[in-house]
This record gives structure tokens, C-alpha cells and sequence, in this order.
């Protein structure tokens, strides 16, 4: 008689997880989160606003309760694919076609993934650039593709991409090249000079260039979208969102820009992705971009960003950590070599608890191969309230 504690034997047990996710781990955000969460800390970890969004924005969402509640058509509902080809028109200086050159997704995030499961062939390489958003060689992996990685130099406080670094990784093996402006987590945006050097290299080798805009709105140098450069365009997918614009990043709306076979092969993943994209918040994205396009809320937007930019470096300024350049997005990138941790891990699993801030060790946004490079870093988000930053730095300032 079998022992009622014992398993029964009577199948072959489930393999958990492939192949595809065995070096995976939990993100980042999720492990320092808790941690901030558990010792009550104030979290400039994870970027996202801890402020309500606009009222526009909320009201757009009141509204949206009217009307329709059942799945969008695939690309997208119209109000919003008119709205994002007239915006992104106006950033290029050309006439996007909505129902050909614009495909409305689940946030970036699944606009990042439906673009690499169009393009990407197993054995296929794909270009990142280093500290880089940890979806990107998450979503490599999952096609089968190989990331090759570039980290950008820090030279005298700047960022910089250097031009033989770029040349070596890219190969007739190179299918897609992966750049993000305004960049997270470091604050840069790419010169012009910088992006015709990345439209060269995808041209050198026929290579398709994505393009993560998502803190487009956010900068204090002049943002140039790359598709805007010669010869960018016919190469380009351009992925943007609500999220940060809108302080909205609970809706995951977003949008994927380019041409139209481009396009349309991103469409052909995406249709069996969510197939779909909430037409209720779609409906919402598209009376407010109207609402943004209509007033002055864009200045505003980056004017209250200045002011919490500039409200951090301030209150870093007593502090053992020292800012590095910050031209836009979400975050300032410090160097905390003055603080005697064996690295970044260690400052932020322990920040939490010694002072009760929650930050980001930026070696999660590097290759193994280079993790080595942000051991002396960390990032604060300063998409907060600025009477939080000012009360972190003070909570900072004794760490001296
Ligand atoms: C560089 C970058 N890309 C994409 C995303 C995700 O955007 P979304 O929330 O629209 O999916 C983020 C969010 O932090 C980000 O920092």
C-alpha cells in the first residue's frame, strides 16, 4: 500500500521553465522595491512618478468609460494612431500614414519584444549599448538572438559612445542595433553626431536600428529623434509610450513608429502577442496627446522635471555621492566611490536599511562581461516629489 506521504508515481513531472529563461533572474526593480518596501525606505529605485498624473489625464480616463469596452482593431483604436503619426510627424518633419507606419502596443516593453520576435533569427546578433534597459537582452535571448554589447566610455563625467568600440561589435552578423535617447539609467542624449555614426554602422551591414524614445519629452538638451537623421527613416523603428509623459506608467500604452514594411512585420509578431491593446486607455492616450499638442503641457512637463532634477543634485551635493552628467529621462547616475563598498550590490541592499533610501545598482544594466564598469555607480530616480528628494538627501548627507 502506497504511504499517503509519499508522491504517487503515476506521471513524469513538468519540466520548469526552457531553456530560454534558465538565466533569468527576478528584475531588479522587484528585488530593491521590497527591499525599500520592507525597511519602510524612501524609494528613488524604480522610475516611475510617485505624483498624480495631469488632470487632463485623468479625466481622459473618466471619459473613456463612455463608449466602446471591447477589443481595439489590431493596429490600434484611429483617434490614437492619427494622433501619434501627427506627433511623431512633427518630431520627423514628415507625414506618417497611421494605419501603415504606426502600431499601437502593450507600453514599449511589448513594442521592444514584438520588434525583436519580427526581426530577430536565432543566431542572429543585435547590438546594445551599455548601462542598457534590462529588457533588451531579455527579449534577444527569448528570439534566440546573441547580444552583442558596446558600453558607453565615462570620460570627465560624460557618456561617451566610442565610434571603435561600435565598429568592432558590428558584423554582417549584426541584425538590429538597439539605442536609447534620452537614456536610462545614465541621462544621455545622443548628439546628432553620435546617432549619423550609429545610421552608419546599420547601413554598413544592413542592419535595422530600434530606437527607445520614451523620455522623448524629458530633456534639457534638444532631443534629435534618430529616425530624424539622413538615411535614418527606411531603417528605423522608433518605440515610444504614455508612461512617462503622462505620468501614467500603470496604463502600458505604446506605440511603434517606422516604415511601413518595418511596421508591418512588428505587427505580424505583435497580432499574436496581446493581439490587442486596451481600447478604453487607448481612447484616453489619444485625448491626451490632442490635450498635450493643444497647450503648453510639454514645457511644463520638462520645467517640473528641471525643478527635481535640479532639487537632487542639490541634495547630493552634501552627500559622499558625486553626479555624473544628467541631460534627461528619469535618472541621475552618481559616482559613490568615496563610500567603502566592495560595490554597488552591496551600497544598495544596504542603503534601505542604513538611511532608509532605496536605490539601483547599475551592474544590473550591464553584460557580465563588463559588470565591473558600474561598480562605483548608482541610480537615484528623481521622478518624485521634490519634498522626498530633499528629505533623501538629508538622509543621504549622513552617510559622511
Ligand atoms: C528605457 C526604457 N524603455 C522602456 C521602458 C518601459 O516603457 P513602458 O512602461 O511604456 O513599457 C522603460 C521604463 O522604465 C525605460 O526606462
Amino acid at each position: 500500500m502506497m504511504d499517503s506521504m509519499s508522491t504517487p508515481n503515476d506521471g513524469v513531472r513538468p519540466r520548469h521553465g526552457s531553456a530560454r529563461i534558465a538565466g533569468f533572474r527576478e528584475t531588479v526593480f522587484a528585488t530593491y522595491s521590497r527591499l525599500a518596501r520592507e525597511h519602510g525606505a524612501l524609494d528613488l529605485g524604480q522610475g516611475f512618478p510617485d505624483f498624480d498624473p495631469p488632470r487632463f489625464a485623468l479625466e481622459a480616463l473618466a471619459a473613456s468609460a463612455h463608449g466602446s469596452q471591447q477589443y481595439a482593431p489590431l493596429g490600434g483604436v484611429p483617434e490614437l494612431t492619427q494622433e501619434v503619426a501627427h506627433d511623431v510627424g512633427g518630431w520627423l518633419g514628415r507625414e506618417l500614414d497611421p494605419s501603415q507606419e504606426v502600431l499601437i502596443t502593450v507600453g514599449a516593453t511589448e513594442g521592444l519584444f514584438a520588434a525583436v520576435q519580427a526581426l530577430i533569427d536565432p543566431g542572429d546578433e543585435v547590438v546594445l549599448i551599455e548601462p542598457f534597459y534590462d529588457a533588451y537582452p531579455a527579449d534577444v535571448v527569448m528570439a534566440g538572438g546573441v547580444p552583442r554589447y558596446v558600453p558607453l566610455e565615462l570620460q570627465d563625467g560624460q557618456w561617451r559612445l566610442d565610434p571603435d568600440r561600435l565598429r568592432a561589435a558590428v558584423s554582417e552578423r549584426t541584425r538590429a542595433i538597439v539605442v536609447n535617447t534620452p537614456h536610462n539609467p545614465t541621462g544621455k542624449v545622443f548628439r546628432p553626431d553620435e546617432l549619423d555614426l550609429l545610421v552608419a554602422e546599420a547601413e554598413r551591414v544592413g542592419a535595422v536600428l530600434i530606437s527607445d524614445e520614451v523620455y522623448q519629452r524629458i530633456a534639457f538638451t534638444q532631443h534629435v529623434p534618430l529616425a530624424s537623421r539622413p538615411g535614418a527613416w527606411e531603417r528605423t523603428l522608433t518605440i515610444a509610450s504614455l508612461g512617462k509623459t503622462f505620468s501614467v506608467t500603470g496604463w502600458k500604452i505604446g506605440w511603434v513608429t517606422g516604415p511601413a514594411e518595418l511596421v508591418g512585420a512588428v505587427r505580424m509578431a505583435h497580432q499574436w502577442i496581446p493581439f490587442d491593446v486596451a481600447s478604453p486607455l487607448q481612447r484616453a492616450g489619444a485625448a491626451m496627446l490632442r490635450h498635450a499638442r493643444e497647450s503648453n503641457y510639454y514645457d511644463e512637463l520638462r520645467e517640473a522635471y528641471q525643478v527635481r532634477r535640479d532639487a537632487l543634485l542639490e541634495v547630493l551635493q552634501p552627500t559622499p555621492f558625486r553626479a555624473l552628467v544628467h541631460d534627461g529621462g528619469y535618472f541621475v547616475v552618481a559616482d559613490s566611490s568615496a563610500l567603502e563598498y566592495p560595490d554597488d550590490v552591496a551600497l544598495c541592499l544596504d542603503l534601505p536599511e542604513r538611511v532608509g533610501v532605496g536605490a539601483i545598482p547599475p551592474s544590473a544594466f550591464y553584460s557580465d562581461e563588463h559588470k565591473a564598469m558600474a561598480r562605483h555607480l548608482v541610480r537615484f530616480a528623481y521622478c518624485k516629489d521634490v519634498g522626498v528628494l530633499r528629505q533623501a538627501g538629508r538622509r543621504l548627507a549622513a552617510l559622511t
